[in-house]
């Protein structure tokens, strides 16, 4: 059985730190790994990233990340970047990583995606550059992401991203914001390989669990959804289970 942690949106500042630090001290009794599905700052600053590293390093486990739009925002990501790597907290995109458990080797491809919509009321990539441009870029992380995640050579996979890549998940969201936070390509590429779990966060409102159209579970893990310090999942097999989780966070 692997045991995977997860949460999205902590959305850290100054007076964040600590909130989460007495339940995350427990993890490496409870989980394999930590997952960080993107939105761990507020507008993408590396000061905002070093409280990051402060809650979120130096927990006895693996600790891997994706960013979100809030990351980027202040347009600071190499140093965000370098502030979590040096935390010890690995960041993907477009990128995968193969963790060995003790109990199987469990792999996680990450990338943050991108917007554009759901079959059926999605955007496409027809007229103006600025709408192929947007278009395409959903296409190009969604793409990634389906071949990292066809190419880890390990037991278990684990999709990471931050926008979502089903509409289950949005459930409570407006529907006008839909193509603003998540793609049904990202769902197309984690249905190109066995997957056995997806992760996203950025739907603040939404709610928690879904299914591709291939069948993968897909959890939504947005701190304001989930409202624990973190979700936990054991995967035998291809099959996640939830187990309670009453490790909440202070607030
Ligand atoms: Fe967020
Ligand atoms: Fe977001």
């Amino acid at each position: 059985m692997m045991r995977i942690a997860a949460v999205g949106d902590v959305h850290m500042d100054a007076d964040v730190v600590g909130r989460f630090r007495p339940a995350l001290e427990l993890l490496p009794d409870l989980a394999d790994v930590l997952l960080l599905a993107g939105d761990l700052t507020r507008h993408g600053t590396a000061a905002e990233a070093r409280h990051v590293a402060t809650e979120f390093g130096g927990l006895g486990l693996p600790v891997i990340a994706v960013l979100g739009n809030h990351d980027h925002h202040c347009d600071e990501v190499p140093g965000v970047i370098d502030e979590l790597t040096r935390a010890g907290i690995q960041v993907l995109e477009g990128t995968g990583t193969v963790i060995d458990t003790g109990h199987g080797r469990l792999g996680v491809a990450g990338a943050k995606g991108f917007g554009g919509g759901f079959a059926g009321r999605c955007a496409s990539e027809f007229g103006e550059p600025e709408m192929k441009a947007f278009v395409r870029t959903t296409a190009r992380i969604a793409d990634r992401l389906g071949t990292t995640l066809r190419e880890l050579d390990c037991d278990v996979r684990v999709a990471l991203t931050h926008y979502a890549p089903v509409p289950d998940t949005l459930t409570g969201e407006p529907p006008e914001i839909y193509p603003f936070l998540g793609s049904y390509l990202l769902g197309q590429a984690i249905d190109s390989a066995p997957t056995a779990l997806a992760v996203h966060g950025h739907a603040h409102a939404g709610c928690e669990r879904g299914l591709t159209p291939g069948g993968v579970r897909v959890r939504n893990v947005a701190h304001p959804v989930i409202r624990h310090a973190y979700a936990l999942f054991h995967i035998n097999g291809a099959e996640p289970v939830e187990p309670p989780r009453e490790f909440a966070a202070s607030h």
